[in-house]
Parts: structure tokens; C-alpha cells; sequence
């Protein structure tokens, strides 16, 4: 059970962050308004929220995610990817240190974002990525390690659409997994009972769940009825301009 997430609100120049997305610019009424309805929705799952403060000279760091891992056992920040979103970990360092006696810290040369880090009940998937390079993924690996996790490593530089692993990947109640086809034939996930996305709802992959709900991207309905088939109550939201600067469901908070 989560009793607590932290999330960032966009900042005025949100728009002026790193994307591929090609869906255009995100209209910022739009984006500050989804953003309420996100942690609204986290606060009806019953969580506490700790507001980040925005900051105009980091863009992306709404998707707070990326800046750390958070687990029972130890709270991981990162060393993002890309350089311009390194910034971002300091704020997010503050406000854990209310939450945790202590915190490991991935460190240069290694880069990690979070959101290539998914845990499924005691073992975790950890995505080589664009941003997450060898030497990070093998200091994350040696960190859960040492607190009593598994992982395995998997790389994701070979599938286009992915930024990150979580973005074709969640886990569900510790191992069930929502997965893209590309995904679907790694040794890694063998053995998982999964739950197929289908070809033109890639994007629904990166769903969350919190407590009893799961969260998942409006206008993608075969996920929400594969997802109800199975006995998930579901909050549906539209993260359309989220969407357009790369980021999913999952990004928007550390849930913890
Ligand atoms: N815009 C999210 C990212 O590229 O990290």
C-alpha cells in the first residue's frame, strides 16, 4: 500500500522540454488543469501528496519520476540522462529526507531515469536505455542487490517508440504485467502472466497502479476492458498534453 507520493507542477516552460512525441505543442491551461485532475485522482487513492514547488529552468521536471526509486527497503535518487534534467534531483532530495533516515545516490558516470526502473514485488526490471546507460543500470542492480531485491536487466535501445522501459511496461499487483509486443518475447518476462497492449494503444502501456485503482490514459479502450475483464476498478485521465512532451501516467509522481 502507498500512503504517499510527491509531484511537481509544470512549470511556465513546460512546453520547452525535451520531446519526440511530434503531436505538438502542449497548451498550458490544459496541462496545469490535468495535472489537478492527476493528483486528485492520487489523493482519491488515498494518498498524501507533497507539492513540489515548479521551476522554471527545468521543464521536464514534472515528470518527477526520473529522479528516484523509491522502495520499502531504500530510497534510490538518480542521475538522470539527459543533462538538462539533472537539475531536477535536488528538490526532490529535500523532500524525501522528510521521509527517509538516509538515501543511496546513483553517481556519474552512471545515468539512470526512473522511469526505466520497475519493480514487481520483490524483483525489479530495469531498462538500458537512451537514458539509463550501462554503468547505471549495473548501480541500481548492485543497490536493490544489497537490500534483498532482484533484477534483471533489460535493453530497450533497439525499440524506437520506448524513452523509457516503464513506457511499454507496468507491473500489477507484483506480477502481472502490462506489455507491449515488442516487449512481450524478452527472457526477462517469462513466465509472467501479461496482459497484451494493443498495437495503436502503445501508449496505454505505462498505466499505475495505487492501493485499489489503476490508473490508466484516456482513449485507449481495449486496455480499460482487458484491464475491467480482470477485475481492476479504474480511473480513467487525460494526459493528453503530457502525452506531447513524452510522458505517461507513471512519471507524474513518486508513489511510495
Ligand atoms: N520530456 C520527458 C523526457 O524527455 O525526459
Amino acid at each position: 500500500m502507498f500512503t504517499n507520493a510527491i509531484v511537481r507542477a509544470p512549470s511556465r516552460t513546460f512546453a520547452e522540454g525535451l520531446t519526440t512525441a511530434g503531436l505538438g505543442r502542449p497548451d498550458l491551461d490544459t496541462t496545469f488543469a490535468q495535472h489537478a485532475d492527476y493528483c486528485a485522482a492520487l489523493e482519491q487513492c488515498g494518498l498524501r501528496l507533497t507539492r513540489l514547488e515548479s521551476d522554471d529552468r527545468f521543464p521536464d521536471a514534472t515528470f518527477v519520476e526520473d529522479t528516484a526509486i523509491l522502495t520499502d527497503r531504500v530510497a534510490i535518487l538518480t542521475n538522470p540522462g539527459a543533462p538538462s534534467r539533472q537539475g531536477e534531483v535536488a528538490a526532490v532530495r529535500d523532500a524525501l529526507m522528510e521521509f527517509y533516515p538516509s538515501l543511496e545516490a546513483v553517481s556519474a558516470p552512471g545515468t539512470v531515469d526512473g522511469g526505466d526502473v520497475c519493480q514487481a514485488g520483490e524483483h525489479f526490471f530495469i531498462g538500458r536505455s537512451h537514458r539509463t546507460n550501462e554503468a547505471g543500470a549495473l548501480e541500481i542492480g548492485d543497490l536493490l542487490t544489497r537490500h534483498g531485491y532482484t533484477s534483471t536487466t533489460v535493453d530497450i535501445r533497439d525499440i524506437p517508440p520506448l524513452l523509457h522501459l516503464k513506457s511499454g511496461l507496468t507491473a500489477l499487483d507484483g506480477g502481472r504485467l502490462v506489455l507491449i509486443e515488442a516487449l512481450a518475447g524478452h527472457p526477462a518476462f517469462r513466465g509472467y502472466e501479461t496482459i497484451p497492449v494493443a498495437a495503436d494503444e502503445l501508449y496505454a502501456a505505462n498505466c499505475v497502479q495505487v492501493n485499489d485503482r489503476v490508473l490508466v490514459a484516456a482513449g485507449f479502450p481495449r486496455i480499460q476492458e482487458a484491464l475491467r475483464d480482470r477485475g481492476y476498478s479504474l480511473i480513467v485521465l487525460d494526459v493528453s498534453e503530457f502525452r506531447k512532451m513524452d510522458g505517461g501516467l507513471s512519471c507524474l509522481s513518486l508513489r511510495f
